[in-house]
This record gives C-alpha cells, structure tokens and sequence, in this order.
C-alpha cells in the first residue's frame, strides 16, 4: 500500500517531512494546549473577561465539555459549564454575573460581571476532549478595591509652650480599605514626625494610617501640612494650614538713640507678634513710675512737650493675649545735643576714619604723580593725548575732549560729598585689613561708588579719563579730610 501512495503522489513525501519537523520544533502545537491570561484583575464592580482558548491541530479530537472552576481552599469549585451537546450551565452563586461571550469547540472564554472581593482567586479552565482526555490552565484573578482618602486635623488647638517638647498629634491621613494598599506620604516644611500603620481587613482590604506629630512653636504657624495618597496611579492630595497659637514676642519702637532735651513729639509704640493678637499692653518704668507727661494709647507711649532728663529709663512693656504674657524693653537715654547724623563711631569708626584718611592720601599721591608725568610729557610734545602710552589712552566723551582743552568749567570741579552716615557705616562693614586699593577698586563696594572719580594706583577701571589725562592742573592742597571731625567731608579735585 505505502510505496503505490507514494508513486501516486511523489511531493507528499516531502510535505509530511516537514509537518512533522514543524510539529516537533513546536510541541504546544502538537499537543493540545489550553491558553488563559495568567493573571487578570479588575476593581470592585467591574466586569472581567476571563479568556479561554483551546489549540487543537488534530481534527481527529473532538471536545466534549468546557468547565470553568474555582480553586478554593484546594477543592475545586464548578463556576461554569459548556457542552456542545446539551449546552451552557451557569452553576450558583454564579448565575447572575457569567456568561459566555462565544461558546465553541475552541473558546471558552467568560465574562463575570460586577466583581466582588470573594471572586479573587485561583480559576482553571479545562477542555475535557476525546479520546486524548482532559487539558486545563489555571489563572489568578486579583480583585482591587479603590481606597477612600481622608485628612483631618486635630481638633484640639495648638499651643506654642516654651521649654516644651511634647510631640502633639497635628492632622491624621487615612487611606481606607484599599487593595493593594495605598502608600501615603507627608509633603511639607514643618518639622514633624509621622507614624504609620496599616491594618488589614478581613476581607483582603488595607487601611493605611499616618498621624503626623509636631512640636507646636511660633514657627510652624501658618505652615502648610500636605497629605498626600499614592494608590495605583492615583494621587490624591488634602492640606491644611496650622494654627499655632504662642504668647505676645515683644519689641519697642521709636526710640532712635537720639532722644535729646527739648526734642518734641517722641513716642515709644509696643509691637507683638502674638496668636491671637495681644489684648493689653502694659507700660512701666524698670526703675520708678512713668513720667508724668505720658499719655498711653492702646500700644503707644506719646510723650508730651520736649524731651527731658526725666524721661530716662528702662521702658517695659507688657503685651497680654490669651496664651500668656511677655515683655520687651527699651534703654531710653537722653542727650543734651543732637546727635550728628548716624551712630557714634566708637573704635571700630575711628579705624574706618583712619582708612578713609589714608585712602584719601594715597589716591591724592598717585594724582599728583600722574600729573607730573603728564606735565614731563607735554614738554616732549603739545598733543598730550597722541603720546600717552596706549595702555592709558582713554576714549573720553567728545564733549569733554573740548572742555579739557578750554577754560576750566565749573563741571570740571568735582566735588565728592562723603555723607558721614553711610561712609562710616560702610567703613565699619569693611574689613579693617583689606589693603585700601582694593576697597576702592572692588566694583561692588558701595564705598568706592561715594568716592566717584579717584585715580588709582593700578589700571582701576575706576579712573576717570579726565582725571589721569586731563592737561590741567590738579590741586591736590584742596583735599581736605579731618578723621574724627562729625562733618560733612569734601574732596575737590580742580583741573584748569
Ligand atoms: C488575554 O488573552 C487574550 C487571548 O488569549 C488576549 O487577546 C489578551 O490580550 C490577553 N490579555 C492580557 C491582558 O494579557
Ligand atoms: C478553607 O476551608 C476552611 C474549611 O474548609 C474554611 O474554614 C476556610 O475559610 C477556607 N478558606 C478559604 C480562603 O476559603
Ligand atoms: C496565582 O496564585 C497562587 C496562589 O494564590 C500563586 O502561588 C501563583 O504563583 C499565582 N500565579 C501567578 C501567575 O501569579
Ligand atoms: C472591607 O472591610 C472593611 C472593614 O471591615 C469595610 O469597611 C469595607 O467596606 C469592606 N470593603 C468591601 C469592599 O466590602
Ligand atoms: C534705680 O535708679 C537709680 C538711679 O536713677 C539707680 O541708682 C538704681 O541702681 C536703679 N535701681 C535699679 C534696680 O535699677
Ligand atoms: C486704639 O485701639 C482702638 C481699637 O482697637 C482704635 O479704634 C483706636 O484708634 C486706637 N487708638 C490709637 C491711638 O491707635
Ligand atoms: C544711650 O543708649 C544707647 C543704646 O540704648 C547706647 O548705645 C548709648 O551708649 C547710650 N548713651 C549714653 C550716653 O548712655
């Protein structure tokens, strides 16, 4: 019989060769497999399709019955039924919620409709077929459940105490019978403290807490707290802002260390920070009664007529509100002259004067030594701006080329006021061992902007062109400087 098949059909020889090498590379097609999802999952109330697929290359084959089941508790449990011969059977609980979407030989797949946490489990989808017997697949169905979100702040308020350190419980966020559990976080400045704790439901939910604790202070108040939730890819975030209630932080205002005698219309005004706001305030003298002449309006001391050796003293001033009482206080002193504009110098003034004065000199030495040098050049030739060495060659302004070259102009004075005020107070910001070029050459030193147009022993892109190329003379006995002296001070550099 083989060999007459085979003359009858030369190439089938060949075909059958290569059925069987395919066969053998590929033994899920050889034998027959059932193909499921693994792992399928849907939330609470959903509908979940569980695919079931059966390959089957021998005709010779045939089904005779698709079962789904459930695995619990390792006894099987029949969920559903197909039969080409006699039909579907849906078994209870189930009746309700699975169907099969396109009952055939090769598809078994259902769908189970409005899931509920008991239908996570363990399901197997079996092909009973004849004459090979039967064939299964299991797969995982994870039921997930969304988690509901909550923050919420003590209810109790939070109170500032000095010297305490008790953590108090500020806000709780709660996350509620999610599955997987939600992660939750905290997103803010304050320096708390948070504690988690998850519990876990019997029916397979998680409900995650965090409380969140802080050492109630000044600072915190009006902080935000942030709580935030991470469930799957959902975020969801809920804040509040602290309260934190703390007693009166005093000071005073209005006395400006010149209070001297016959000064009228001085006052002293008590400012708190307090939550909630201070209530009273309560002025006294450290040593004594107030003066008579006072009138107290709310937080506001007023003086009335000129300032006198009475008024002396060390102020207090007591701010109330809710939570306690705190003081601030003042060193009034009276002079009998007014004080020149801005603070005593003290040693660290007479430095910076010194500094200044020496400055001063040295910037008036290095004018007077480029003006001779410019005066030795002008006996080589007239045109002084030709022979300068090109290092020193400036691009001035036309329109002072042409005042240079006439009569000396009042614009060409200048006159550098050093406002005593600000210069010590920059002299005192200084420090006393920078070497006194570089304070002047510094770009950013407000100090060097004061003293405008020097010429500076370096290349200082602070040199004025009209100082170090002017053809005029240079009046260095006009520089004038008194260290010590509270007077305005004036630099005049002439030119003619
Ligand atoms: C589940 O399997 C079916 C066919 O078996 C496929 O079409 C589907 O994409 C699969 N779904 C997932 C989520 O893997
Ligand atoms: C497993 O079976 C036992 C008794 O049969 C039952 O008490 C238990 O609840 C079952 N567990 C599950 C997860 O169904
Ligand atoms: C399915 O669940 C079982 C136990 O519940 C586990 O052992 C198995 O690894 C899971 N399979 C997959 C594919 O997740
Ligand atoms: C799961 O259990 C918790 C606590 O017992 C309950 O609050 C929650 O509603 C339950 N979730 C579902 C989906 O039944
Ligand atoms: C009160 O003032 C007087 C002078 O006015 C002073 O001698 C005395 O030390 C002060 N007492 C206190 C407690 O400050
Ligand atoms: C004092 O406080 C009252 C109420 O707070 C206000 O109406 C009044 O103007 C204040 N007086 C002064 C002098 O600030
Ligand atoms: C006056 O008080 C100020 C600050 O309160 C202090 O710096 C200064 O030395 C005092 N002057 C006298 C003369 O006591």
């Amino acid at each position: 019989m083989a060999p007459r098949r085979q003359s009858r059909c030369p190439g089938c020889w060949w075909t059958t060769g290569v059925c069987l090498l395919v066969a053998s590379l590929l033994p899920g097609l050889r034998a027959q497999t059932v193909l499921v999802n693994d792992t399928v999952s849907g939330f609470i109330g959903t509908d979940v399709v569980l695919h079931c697929s059966f390959t089957n290359p021998l005709p010779s084959v045939k089904i005779t019955q698709v079962t789904w089941q459930k695995a619990t508790n390792g006894s099987k449990q029949n969920v559903a039924i197909y039969n080409p011969a006699m039909g579907v059977s849906i078994l209870s609980p189930y009746k309700e919620r699975v169907t099969f979407r396109n009952p055939s030989f090769k598809d078994g797949t259902i769908q189970l409709s409005r899931l509920e946490l008991e239908d996570e489990g363990v399901y197997i989808c079996e092909f009973a077929t004849f004459p090979t017997g039967n064939r299964e697949s299991q797969l995982n169905l994870t039921v997930l459940a969304k988690p509901t979100n909550r923050m919420e702040g003590t209810t109790r308020p939070l109170v500032a105490r000095s010297g305490k350190t008790e953590k108090i419980l500020v806000a709780t966020c709660m996350s509620s019978n999610g599955k997987p559990p939600s992660t939750v976080t905290w997103d803010t400045k304050l320096k708390g403290e948070a504690e988690f704790q998850e519990i876990k439901n019997s029916n397979g939910t998680i409900t995650v807490i965090s409380r969140y604790r802080l050492v109630p202070s000044r600072e915190a108040h009006r902080q935000q707290l942030m709580c935030v939730v991470n469930y799957q890819l959902d975020r969801f975030t809920d804040s509040m802002t602290l309260n934190v209630q703390y007693e009166p932080e005093v000071t005073i205002e209005g006395f400006d260390g010149n209070w001297f005698l016959n000064r009228k219309d001085v006052k002293l005004t008590c400012k708190s920070d307090a939550n909630p706001p201070a209530t009273t305030y309560q002025w006294r003298l450290l040593n004594g009664s107030l003066p008579e002449n006072i009138e107290v309006q709310n937080n506001t001391l007023f003086f009335k007529g000129p300032v006198s050796y009475s008024l002396a003293g060390t102020y207090i001033c007591e701010a109330t509100n809710t939570i306690g009482t705190r003081s601030g206080l003042v060193e009034v002193n009276v002079t009998d002259k007014p004080l020149p504009q801005g603070a005593p110098g003290g040693i660290i003034g007479i430095l910076g004067g010194v500094i200044a004065a020496a400055l001063i000199i040295g910037v008036a030495i290095t004018v007077f030594i480029v003006y001779r040098r410019q005066q030795k050049s002008r006996t080589e030739t007239d045109n002084d701006l030709i022979d300068l060495p090109p290092s020193h060659k400036p691009v001035p302004p036309p329109k002072r080329k042409q005042e240079m070259k006439s009569h000396l102009t009042a614009e060409d004075i200048q006159v550098v006021h050093l406002d005593n005020m600000k210069q010590e107070e920059e002299i005192q910001k200084l420090p006393l061992q920078t070497p006194y070029y570089d304070m002047a050459a510094s770009e950013s030193s407000p100090y060097s902007d004061k003293l405008g147009p020097f010429c500076l022993p370096d290349s200082s892109k602070r040199s004025s062109p009209v100082l170090t190329n002017a053809p005029g003379r240079i009046d260095t006995s006009t520089f004038t400087y008194l260290p010590g002296v509270q007077r305005d001070r004036q630099v005049r550099l002439l030119l003619d």
